[in-house]
């Protein structure tokens, strides 16, 4: 199981939690002021772009066309970033393009980090040496930044290296971006599948201060149509696993059903939101949390009292003291639904989807999709993202839009 939520973070994040819950503080001038640099960088871009178009085309022998097209290709549009899903829904990763020419990475996206991270090859740890290794000397657009970087996430593993930038490219949105070169990783990260992690999480989380992030950037450039990601993360049980997509700059109505409902940010560094209530079948738990939508986490893990509810109201379920919560593998037949209430709505998570691996003891048991332990900042991981559409709308009052997923 993952979980992507930086873990000395989320202390930091629940003491601040307690002194402000929400940051009300007007921001009218940090607004306006924001939007004049915007229109100017746009202006100093699209100059920017006409003198290279220039310049190449009087001297062809530096090789202009080739080192910019970066920014060439950025008007503003919209990138699709198609998806494996792994195993039972554990983590959906996609390619990632860096550096001139291309190097493809597969990475996680994860809304609950905002590093983008892979293995350098100049490492030569057996866990650097089953993936992918960036080699920054075989692209002519590296620029060598030399900080050091270290992270570590909520399921204790970590990474660590060098800062470098390049020209970084999802779904041909192309943007020049700090990324960290991975000089160490811990064994974790040997046997994932994916190389490494792009954090879609907000720059006041990256783990170097002062670091911007991809949608930072790509938004800066006036490279996205419209200042989101979208996440569609179909399931294995309902449809395979097939056709994951991560969306930058739009948002694809034929993924969800009924309208979203955009539930305002009440921190930026996750995507926090406040869950007004847990239900199941639509009886309240009488519960409210401040809580993440993080992709890069497997499951929903609430408050120790929340998750004890719900399972109470599963008959054969039980909290086993080594594992964790445990429901009767033939829940995966319940019409039943938990639901999360944000932005005045509920959202569901079936009952079937708590069946989230079976624990091969022949008990018929399944390791829960929900587990308890997260009081003060519940995530909302891939077990929700997986039956919900959700929008990461990082405008100057960022929001989650969220739907029920359509399959
Ligand atoms: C990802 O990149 C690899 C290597 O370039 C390629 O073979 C594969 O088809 C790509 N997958 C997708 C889904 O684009
Ligand atoms: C659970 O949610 C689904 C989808 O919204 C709905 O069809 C079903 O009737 C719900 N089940 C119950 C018991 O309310």
């Amino acid at each position: 199981m993952k979980i992507t939520a930086l873990v000395s973070l989320a202390v930091a994040v629940l003491a601040f939690t307690e002194a402000s819950p929400i940051d009300r503080r007007p921001r009218p001038d940090s607004n306006k002021g924001h939007s004049v640099p915007l229109t100017r960088n746009k202006n100093y871009k699209h100059n920017g772009r006409a003198q290279i178009a220039k310049l190449a085309a009087r001297y062809p022998q530096l090789g202009l066309e080739e080192r910019f097209s970066h920014l060439r290709n950025n008007a503003a549009s919209s990138g699709h970033v198609p998806l494996t899903d792994v195993g039972n829904d554990l983590e959906y990763y996609g390619n990632v393009s860096v550096g001139t020419p291309a190097q493809v990475v597969k990475l996680d996206f994860d809304t609950g980090s905002s590093d983008i991270w892979f293995p350098s090859s100049t490492c030569t740890t057996t866990a650097c040496k089953a993936h992918t290794r960036f080699n920054s000397a075989k692209s002519s657009t590296f620029q060598n930044d030399g900080r050091r970087w270290t992270i570590s996430y909520g399921d204790s593993s970590s990474a660590s290296g060098t800062l470098g930038s390049d020209i970084v490219s999802v779904g041909g949105i192309s943007v020049r971006q700090t990324i960290g070169l991975a000089t160490k990783e811990s064994s974790q990260f040997g046997s994932s599948p994916e190389d490494g992690l792009f954090g879609l999480g907000f720059n006041t989380i990256e783990s170097v201060s002062g670091v911007k992030t991809f949608l930072d950037n790509a938004i800066a450039a006036g490279a996205l149509a419209q200042p989101v990601v979208s996440a569609y993360l179909p399931s294995v049980r309902r449809n395979g696993g097939v056709g994951g997509e991560y969306l930058f700059g739009a948002i694809d109505s034929t993924k969800y059903t009924g309208s979203l409902t955009y539930v305002p940010v009440t921190q930026k560094g996750y995507w926090q939101v406040l869950i007004q209530d847990a239900a199941f079948n639509g009886q309240s738990l009488g519960q409210t949390s401040q809580g993440i939508v993080d992709t890069g986490t497997t499951l929903v893990i609430v408050g120790d009292a929340v998750a004890k509810s719900i399972h109470g109201k599963i008959s054969g379920s039980k909290n086993d003291p080594n594992n964790g919560w445990l429901v009767p593998c033939s829940v995966k037949s319940s019409t039943a639904n938990v639901s999360f209430k944000m932005g005045g709505v509920s959202f569901n998570v079936p009952v079937a989807d708590l069946a989230y691996e079976d624990m091969g003891d022949g008990s018929g048991n399944c390791f829960s999709g929900i587990q308890g332990g997260q009081d003060g900042l519940w995530i909302l991981g891939d077990v929700f993202l997986k039956n919900n559409y959700c929008v990461f709308s990082q405008t100057s009052s960022p929001s989650i839009g969220i739907a029920p997923l359509n399959y």
